[in-house]
């Protein structure tokens, strides 16, 4: 007669052998299967690089440095407007909150679609400033400061990589960038390269270029 005990005991070891006992049973792994042995997951596209990872950031960093990016990415306090990123008209503020001040908020005159014509205002639900505690600044940065500050999370609005590469390839304020107002140029790239640059320069080690 089988106990309650007894059974106890087969099932235990049964489950065991089915957890452990079979990885030693399976065949060696074949080894001109691992291509890149040194790195994990053998993903080639992490490995890292400096020179590829510098040079990316160099493309993307023409895209933020464009005026649909920089116009709203500014030193001061007042976004900016135009080709020549001049000071937004109508004395209008970032406010603590980046949504304007006072009765100049940006949502009375940025609708959540761009408003067709020229020298109308180009919309978007959320269009707005980056907050007083984290201005986000990319006016005037170099290189090498703008990517030290977009990797600091202090800086950044806390954003990890995942976070930042999630941030540059499907928010609709980025994706704004390219669909601007009437008669305003485009970002020298298009958002899909600037995105796989800007991912490519994080996935190869995310150096600061020289
Ligand atoms: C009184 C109306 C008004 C308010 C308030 C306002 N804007 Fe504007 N904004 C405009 C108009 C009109 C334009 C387009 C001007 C042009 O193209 O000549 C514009 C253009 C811009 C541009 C330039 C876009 C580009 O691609 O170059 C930015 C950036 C911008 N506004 C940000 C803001 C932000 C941020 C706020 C709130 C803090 C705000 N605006 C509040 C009317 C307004
Ligand atoms: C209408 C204003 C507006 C425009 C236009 C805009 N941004 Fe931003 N951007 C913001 C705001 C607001 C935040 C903060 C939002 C957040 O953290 O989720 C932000 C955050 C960011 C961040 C996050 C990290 C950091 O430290 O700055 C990146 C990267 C970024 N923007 C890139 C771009 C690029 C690239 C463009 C142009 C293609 C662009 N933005 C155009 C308003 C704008």
């Amino acid at each position: 007669m089988i106990n309650r005990k007894k059974w106890l005991g087969i099932l235990v070891s049964t489950g065991v052998f089915i957890a452990f006992g079979s990885s030693f049973m399976r065949p060696p792994k074949e080894k001109h299967k691992n291509v890149y042995p040194r790195f994990k997951n053998n993903n080639p596209n992490k490995v890292r690089d400096s020179v590829i990872s510098k040079k990316s950031f160099l493309q993307a960093y023409k895209v933020l440095m464009s005026p649909r990016c920089i116009n709203c990415h500014p030193s001061g306090n007042a976004p900016l407007q135009g080709e020549d990123s001049h000071i937004h008209t109508q004395g209008v503020l970032r406010g603590q909150d980046g949504k304007g001040m006072y009765a100049l908020k940006c949502s009375n005159c940025h609708q959540p679609k761009n408003t067709p014509g020229p020298g109308m205002p180009p919309g978007n639900p959320k269009w707005q400033l980056p907050p007083e505690s984290t201005k986000m600044v990319f006016q005037g940065k170099t290189p090498r400061q703008l990517a030290a500050q977009l990797l600091n999370s202090k800086e950044n609005g806390g954003k990890n990589k995942a976070a930042l590469i999630d941030h540059v390839t499907n928010d609709t304020l980025v994706a704004a960038g390219w669909h601007p107002a009437q008669g305003l140029t485009l970002p020298p790239l298009s958002h899909a390269e600037f995105a796989k640059q800007f991912k490519q320069w994080l996935d190869k080690g995310a150096y600061l270029p020289d």
